[in-house]
């Protein structure tokens, strides 16, 4: 177990920091295994991102391509969420395409997923607004009264980090993307998305080899913005059935992820010289790169 900041332990397996879920706490090698030996069928979609890379968004989006119409799910993505399904054969009951998603790092991923050239779809946000997203995230999930400082140092860029960190994370991504000779995997940047909605929907439309019109692109986009979204979340969306939580506290933390939606939050958050400690890190890390962040 690795402390979260406070005194709240997180699992840890194969060097990560995992989330707290009941069966992750009793067992996370099992359940990553389940995930990496997963049975695919040929036309799943696999949305794979880092935490608070704004997978809930691109997940709608993502089927609202597949159904054609800009219609909401009437679950949350949490119904297809691979790590935090209370029973990994759910996912056996699912209508295809099946639109699944995770934040194990791609070394994780389905076998038979990327061995059938089955479409991954990966979100890229810039780390700094990743950082200050899961700082709220974390604070509202499990309470406590760690400042962001705190939680930087201690989980953001500490010993062992969520998901082994985002740049573990995206490294790995990266490297997967260079040897992927049929096409498979596409990368949308979360701040691509949210400057330019219209062309990047298309991309993806276009990526899953689904023909729409410029009339439901523009639906698609309307509805998905973020304060649609949220709303939506608030009004439609039935709400996972297997936490513990009582209905209406999951409902006010799902509504609450929807949290500000924005690029460049980090600038509220990053003291001066937190920022500096950043790009250093960023520019040791990244210097073998060629992943172009978005950090405004
Ligand atoms: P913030 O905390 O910065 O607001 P994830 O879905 O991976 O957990 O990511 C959550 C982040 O995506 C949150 O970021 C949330 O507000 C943002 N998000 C959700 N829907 C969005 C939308 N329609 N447009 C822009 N950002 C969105």
């Amino acid at each position: 177990m690795e402390n979260n900041g406070e005194e709240k332990p997180f699992p840890v397996f194969d060097g990560m920091s995992v989330p707290p879920f009941p069966h992750l706490i009793e067992d996370a090698e099992k359940r990553f295994k389940e995930i990496r030996n997963l049975e695919c069928r040929k036309d799943d979609i696999i949305l794979a991102t880092y935490p608070k890379s704004g997978t809930h968004w691109i997940w709608e989006i993502v089927c609202m391509i597949l159904k054609k119409k800009a219609e909401y799910m009437k679950e949350t993505k949490e119904f297809q969420f691979l790590e935090a399904l209370p029973d990994m054969s759910i996912v056996n009951n699912l209508a295809s395409p099946r639109p699944l998603n995770t934040h194990v790092p791609y070394r994780w991923l389905p076998k038979q997923h990327i061995e059938n050239g089955g479409k991954i779809v990966h979100v890229l946000r810039n780390p700094k607004d990743v950082a200050v997203s899961m700082y709220y995230h974390i604070k509202r999930l499990h309470g406590g009264s760690m400042d962001f400082n705190t939680f930087y140092e201690k989980i953001f860029v500490g010993p062992v980090q969520h998901m082994g960190g985002w740049f573990s994370y995206e490294k790995e991504f990266e490297r997967a993307e260079a040897a992927d000779k049929q096409g498979a995997i596409f990368t949308v940047h979360y701040e691509s998305m949210k400057k330019n909605p219209t062309d990047e929907t298309k991309r993806l439309a276009n990526f899953l080899n689904v023909d729409l019109t410029d009339e439901v692109i523009d639906e698609i986009v309307d509805k998905c913005s973020f304060r649609k979204l949220k709303e939506a979340t608030e009004s439609v969306k039935d709400l996972p059935k297997f936490s513990n939580r009582s209905p209406d506290k999951m409902k006010q933390l799902m509504t609450k992820m929807y949290r500000k939606g924005e690029i460049g939050d980090w600038k509220n958050h990053f003291t001066v010289a937190l920022n500096e400690h950043f790009d250093a890190v960023f520019k040791e890390e990244m210097k073998d790169s060629k992943i172009k962040v978005q950090f405004e």
